[in-house]
């Protein structure tokens, strides 16, 4: 079984964070979602991988150390400036994939422990051109919504409907199995849709079929997705670290996850539900509460972090207040006092020395 990993969108939900590094990238629970897809892939014996990807996440992912675990990692890559969408790169990657054989696309956003080998019998015993999982989720206008009928024939899939509009709460979950037959249903050298022209050609045909996933599925795609599958994965894994530290009356309310080489200084008070990445320097006095703090960044005295996200190698002065939905960039500077009400965004390299108090974006 070969795999296309959809990963050249661009991301523009999880700004300022997705201007350094591509969602693939992104740490959960300090480690980049892309090594948590390949080890999924593993076990369901899949090690040959193409990444649909653009320039920039192509750059990124080559600098990038990911462990590959004896995965074969070939690039495919959109033209510049003219991204194809979710289905113009399956086209692309058509010889390289071949027409042995079904094969497996994902959405490069998606963090979830399906059974890759299940929709792989599904898909064979229904004999479609697709079969793609569905999950159950509370609010379906985000996503594809799909309506079943009989033996998981798919009959109506309506992408991203208003909320009163949706027939179901039954979302197309981004992981599907084509069948070569697939490549005549894509036009090439365009941008194309396989939720908006696609899938509807297929449902008309009485192609498409869906695979009912019930366990754990989440789209990182936006920032407080993004924390909340940090915050569902603290609760559930088991997370091998050492917690002592040289800094007298430390706090460490579970669950919390440290990266290699986390110093926190004394009578900090860290977590529940604080990530902290590779080398993060945390100072004396310290709150961290409900947030993710990506590698090499530093937390100085007296600062307080509740349910933000802070890029790699930032600088955060003594006594900063960080508040809910914030997103620090990568290399921002916030000077000694500031507060950051809830909701500020600050591009990457930016010093603030001004208190912000409105929801903004610092460019
Ligand atoms: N190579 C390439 N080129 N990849 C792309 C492009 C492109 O032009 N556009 C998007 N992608 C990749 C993204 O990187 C992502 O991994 C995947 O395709 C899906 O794109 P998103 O932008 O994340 O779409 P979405 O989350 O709004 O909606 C999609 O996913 C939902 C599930 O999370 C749709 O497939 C929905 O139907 C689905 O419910
Ligand atoms: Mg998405």
């Amino acid at each position: 079984l070969k795999a296309v990993i959809l990963a050249g969108g661009s991301a523009t939900r999880l700004r300022p964070l997705s201007c350094t590094r591509p969602k693939i990238l992104f740490p959960v629970i300090n480690k980049p979602l892309l090594q948590w897809i390949l080890e999924g892939l593993v076990k369901n014996n899949v090690n040959e991988v193409i990444m649909a990807v653009n320039r920039q996440t192509e750059i990124a992912m080559k600098q990038f150390r990911t462990r590959k675990c004896g995965v074969r990692i070939t690039y495919s890559c959109d033209p510049l400036r003219k991204p194809l969408g979710t289905g113009g790169p399956i086209k692309k990657a058509e010889k390289h994939i071949g027409y042995n054989a079904s094969f497996l696309v994902l959405n490069g956003d998606i963090f979830a422990d399906v059974n890759y080998r299940e929709i792989l019998r599904m898909h064979e015993e229904k004999g479609g051109v697709a079969t793609i999982a569905l999950c159950h989720v509370e609010d379906p206008s985000r996503y594809g919504v799909v309506e079943l009928a009989k033996e998981n024939r798919v009959k109506r899939f309506i992408e991203k409907p208003q909320r009163e509009d949706a027939p179901t709460n039954l979302i197309n979950a981004g992981i599907y199995i084509f069948s070569p037959e697939i490549f005549k249903y894509i036009p090439e050298g365009r941008m194309v849709s396989m939720e908006r022209e696609v899938f509807p050609r297929l449902v008309e045909e009485g192609k498409l079929y869906g695979y009912i996933h019930n366990g754990l599925w989440v789209d990182i795609g936006k920032p407080e997705d993004y924390l909340k599958l940090n915050e569902m994965l603290l609760d559930s894994i088991f997370i091998q670290q050492k917690l002592k530290f040289k800094g007298e009356g430390v706090k460490v309310n579970k669950p919390v996850a440290f990266d290699k080489n986390v110093s926190v200084g004394e009578k900090s008070v860290i977590g529940p539900y604080a990530v902290l990445g590779e080398n993060v320097k945390v100072g004396r006095n310290v709150f961290i509460q409900d947030s993710v703090v990506f590698s090499e960044t530093e937390i100085s005295d007296f600062a307080s972090l509740e349910g933000a996200i802070i890029g790699e190698g930032a600088f955060i002065g003594r006594r900063v207040k960080i508040g809910r939905g914030c997103i620090i960039g990568d290399g921002v500077k916030v000077g000694d006092g500031i507060t950051l009400s809830d909701g500020v965004l600050v591009c990457p390299s930016k010093e603030v020395f001004e208190n912000v108090s409105a929801i903004k974006c610092i460019i």
